[in-house]
């Protein structure tokens, strides 16, 4: 079989935030299974990652926390790089683009354009904050739309009534950042003419789908895209943090965080290859044609990746001798909530990749978001699921069935792999399944179908079990050895299989198992049924997954989103008719006792100017009757009479509900106000 090369990159991850478990399913871990599965495969497979360390949220963040955007990047960049290790991301690289070799990369591409006078120069006003000292994006400027008056309209934008209109027209700008109000200021950039690649960007994207099937909703992120009709693009921004803009007598300008972002990989790659000090093989991923490319991201960086970077990939090919090839596939996901809501870092709603794996395996996480992902719509991450997979797939299934079958090696065949007899109807069936099963599997990661996969792997180990009990080998055991020991020879290289198959999603439990079986793995397609041969020394089993408490379980989803600020209740809206209904009246208490056999009730007299009467109140634990007496108060004058404890009650008096412990404070009217006149 002849082996591909490919290069495969995963979305470069702001480095100004911690990666979450949203990230992983978006477009790391499909990826991570993917290349892992195509090593194991043999072909020549590169794996690129990195941080993405410009553009302004990290500026704003630095700010905000008065250090240089340097700090943040080294924070997080180290951060996720250490969280994805932890998690066994098995990047070739994980670069970053802070460093020079990416400024110098993208340096060229836009030189490149530039001077093949691609590049449009525009002249346009734009807020500017003074106070700040810096160009606002548009996200950064909020006012109120000229056209239906939303408060909350973008620089020249408004997401409400949306209409588009000049910056100069909208009321009331302020500064997100500073909260001031910005200045209409002119400046000038490069826009990259993406419309005149659209027919070609739309073949590109049509012969992609026809040869190797790009998913569905990457599609129709593109097609609505080249509906829309695709417009030049600015790709410099007025600031000071980033990669400048190569022009001479050019200040304070840098390239657009997107332009630069996507050519990363590129910088990434040389720099994995001047590491290993081949410094010019990283052409032969790029630049060779049979190289195959494929980009996984989520769905928020589509056109991204299926657009704009092919669009400079063809602007560039045009023009140079070295050509790149283009993506081949960009299997986006959807995206994973958080039982069932978005996850949020304020409200305290996810968990942070370190924070988990500080509580649980890597393998046990991998599994149960590999056996969820969001490869066609989004899907929630539930703690009650995990820990349901963890014990009742891990453990249960792949876990007792190496279990069993160890513990029987070592006590009745001494801990070597028996030989194979004479086969049966049911050695035969499950023989045929194992042999099939890499085979299945990897059609399967052929077409990006990692959740499929991961379903047909647990499948296996769940043939294993079953094989097992009706093989009953214990039993075998004292009628027929011969027989017994080709169970158990199947058995083994059964365990054999799911290390290899399952390595991709659990590596770590993979490496485990393997030392068990004292052997290393083999090419993915040859691993099916006579691996092991009889004879072969097993090591001591050791356990692979334990199972997780109900109590664990349970106390993390009391404390998911502690920090939450409760949702603000809404009440409910009257109109001003329905509330003229209400005829409250001030009235003065004229006497008070206790109501016999309660202790919450209290029976007044009131007195309402023109008529007294009688009511019952249930104030009896925030006042004693003697304190009420002379009061004057505010009550529902107009409220239907109803009994209470056998006493009737007339009207009910407002109280405030103060405090924690259920008591309450009664409205009380001013000494000079007469009882009976009537609140409005
Ligand atoms: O969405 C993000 O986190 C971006 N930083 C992804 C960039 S992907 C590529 F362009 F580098
Ligand atoms: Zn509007």
């Amino acid at each position: 079989m002849t082996k591909e090369k490919i290069l495969v990159t995963s979305a470069l991850p702001y480095a100004n935030g911690n990666i979450h478990l949203g990230h992983l399913s978006g477009a790391y871990l499909p990826a991570d299974i993917y290349v892992r599965y195509k090593r194991l495969k043999g072909d020549d497979i590169i794996y690129i990652c990195g941080s993405d360390e410009h553009g302004v949220p990290i500026t704003i963040t630095a700010d905000k926390e008065k250090v240089t955007p340097k700090e943040i990047i080294d924070r997080y960049h180290n951060a996720n790089k250490n969280a994805f290790e932890k998690f066994g991301m098995s990047f070739d690289i994980y670069s970053r683009t802070s460093l020079p070799v990416h400024h110098k990369t993208s340096q060229e591409f836009f030189k490149s354009f530039y001077d093949q006078g691609l590049l449009v120069e525009k002249k346009s006003m734009q807020f500017y904050d003074e106070k700040a000292k810096m160009f606002l994006p548009d996200r950064y400027v909020e006012g109120t739309c000229p056209k239906c008056g939303n408060e909350e309209a973008r620089s020249d934008e408004c997401e409400k009534c949306g209409s588009l209109y000049d910056p100069s027209e909208l009321k009331n700008p302020k500064s997100k950042i500073t909260g001031q109000t910005p200045v209409l200021k002119e400046t000038s950039h490069w826009f990259f003419p993406l419309g005149k690649y659209q027919q070609r960007l739309e073949k590109y994207v049509n012969e992609m789908n026809e040869k190797y099937g790009w998913k569905d909703n990457v599609l129709q992120y593109c097609k609505s895209w080249f509906i829309d009709g695709l417009k030049d693009r600015a790709v410099t921004r007025d600031l000071d943090w980033g990669v400048k803009v190569p022009l001479d007598g050019v200040q304070n300008k840098v390239l657009y965080v997107w332009f630069e972002a996507v050519l990363g990989y590129i910088s990434a790659t040389k720099e994995l290859f001047q590491m290993r000090g081949e410094p010019d093989l990283w052409k032969s991923y790029w630049q060779q044609a049979n190289t195959k490319y494929i980009a996984f991201i989520g769905k928020d960086n589509v056109v991204f990746h299926t657009i704009i970077f092919p669009a400079m990939l063809m602007a560039w090919n045009d023009n140079n001798k070295d050509k790149y090839i283009l993506p081949q596939n960009v299997p986006a996901n959807e995206f994973l909530n958080f039982e069932g809501k978005k996850f949020s870092k304020s409200r305290g709603w996810g968990i942070d990749v370190d924070e988990f794996l500080n509580l649980f395996p890597a393998d046990t996480l991998r599994y149960t978001l590999a056996a969820n992902l969001p490869e066609n719509k989004d899907t929630d991450f539930y703690w009650k699921e995990f820990q349901g997979r963890t014990n009742g797939e891990l453990a249960d299934i792949l876990g007792n069935f190496v279990n069993r079958t160890f513990t029987f090696v070592h006590k009745h065949f001494d801990g070597v792999v028996p030989e194979r007899g004479k086969l049966e109807k049911i050695d035969i069936e499950m023989l045929e399944l194992l042999n099939a099963s890499p085979q299945k599997i990897a059609d399967l990661l052929e077409r990006y179908k990692v959740k499929d996969a991961v379903f047909e792997m647990m499948n296996l180990a769940r043939a294993g079990n079953k094989y097992f009990n009706d093989s009953e080998p214990w039993v075998s055991l004292k009628k027929n050895k011969e027989q017994c020991a080709t169970t158990i020879n199947i058995c083994l290289n059964i365990i054999f299989t799911l290390a290899e198959i399952f390595e991709p999603v659990i590596p770590f439990s993979s490496v485990k198992i393997f030392k068990m079986l004292n052997a290393r793995p083999t090419e993915w397609l040859k691993c099916g049924a006579a691996t092991l041969s009889s004879g072969h020394k097993l090591n001591q089993a050791e356990i692979l997954f334990a199972k997780i408490e109900d109590k664990v379980i349970e106390d993390l989803v009391t404390k998911l989103g502690q920090t939450e600020d409760k949702p603000k209740e809404v009440p409910e809206e009257i109109t001003i008719d329905e509330f003229k209904r209400v005829k409250l009246q001030v009235a003065k208490i004229t006497a008070a006792e206790n109501v016999k056999k309660s202790d919450k009730l209290l029976k007044l007299q009131i007195d309402l100017g023109s008529e007294k009467r009688q009511l019952v109140a249930g104030i009896a634990k925030s006042y004693s009757p003697d304190e009420l007496v002379g009061k004057k108060v505010l009550v529902v004058a107009n409220l239907k009479a109803a009994k209470l404890f056998g006493i009737e009650s007339q009207g009910m008096i407002l109280a405030l509900d103060t405090s924690e412990d259920g008591k309450v404070k009664i409205i009380e009217i001013d000494e000079s106000i007469e009882p009976g006149k009537t609140a409005k």
